[in-house]
């Protein structure tokens, strides 16, 4: 059976790949981006049948409230899959000493308060799908993210910003897992890869196709025994 997709960060990179694949295999697709018509890829994929755009900036709460009202018009009958996948890399290189408030308040409103303010609006729209059926959200993490992997080293050229707020995704994961493993959700973290896309670079050595076929295959594949854990594309455990 045909499932339906939700995907934020639809205009390029992993999220613009995710919108490929979903389609490719003749699932239903609402690629979310917030500004649909400046991405000639995504505009190229649209049909209005089983793929559609979806305006939503992240930070805007209004924008969010009319993206969920937009979809559910649209699906009646609910979507299966929620994949948060919108984020920002924020100012490289930024350690804890050299991060402002303003570049911390950034980062972690765009890659963590909105993921919450997204899941939150968008769950009316998945529960529509019954007990019965089992729904699932994958919240985009980071390696970078882990606790555990981040004993003597300074993030990879990556800010602190960024790294709590990939931390903090984690914990909301776990935490929203735990809520909706009761109501047959499936939650859990991803890491997608070092991908090559703007905010991975080209030596990045994963490429979009082979992180995003990876994480689909675990998106249909996981259940109850991997809700609120920690995965990279390969199905691998990540620890916390
Ligand atoms: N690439 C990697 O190696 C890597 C590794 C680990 C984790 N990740 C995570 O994977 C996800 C996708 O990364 P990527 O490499 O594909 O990055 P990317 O190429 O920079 O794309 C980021 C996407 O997020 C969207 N976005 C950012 N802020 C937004 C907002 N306020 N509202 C709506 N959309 C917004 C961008 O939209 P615009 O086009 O409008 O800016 C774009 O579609 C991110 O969460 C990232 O942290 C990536």
């Amino acid at each position: 059976m045909t499932k339906i997709y939700i995907v934020t960060g639809a205009s390029r990179g992993i999220g613009l790949e995710f919108v490929k694949q979903i389609a490719a295999a003749g699932n239903t697709v609402f690629a979310c981006a917030r500004n649909p018509d400046g991405s000639k890829d995504l505009l190229e994929l649209i049909d209005n049948k089983k793929v559609f755009a979806i305006k939503l900036d992240a930070l805007s709460d209004e924008s969010i409230k009319t993206a969920a009202a937009e979809i559910e018009s649209k699906a009646p009958e609910g979507a299966d899959y929620l994949i948060n996948n919108a984020g920002i890399c924020g100012t490289m290189g930024l350690d804890f000493e050299a991060s402002s408030k303003k570049e911390l308040n950034r980062v972690l409103e765009t890659n963590l308060i909105s993921v919450n303010e997204i899941t939150k609006a968008f769950l009316p729209i998945l529960r529509k799908r019954g007990q019965n059926k089992v729904k699932k959200i994958l919240n985009m993490s980071s390696i970078l993210g882990s606790i555990g992997q981040m004993e003597d080293n300074d993030g990879w050229g990556f800010g602190v910003a960024y790294c709590i707020s990939k931390a903090s995704v984690n914990m909301l994961t776990k935490m929203t897992a735990n809520k909706l493993g009761k109501e047959n959700f499936v939650v859990f973290a991803s890491h997608p890869g070092w991908v090559s896309t703007d905010m991975g670079g080209e030596d990045a050595p994963v490429s979009t196709e082979d992180s995003v076929s990876g994480q689909l295959a675990n998106l249909e594949k996981f259940g109850k025994g991997e809700n609120g854990n920690f995965y990279d594309f390969e199905g691998k455990p990540i620890s916390w």
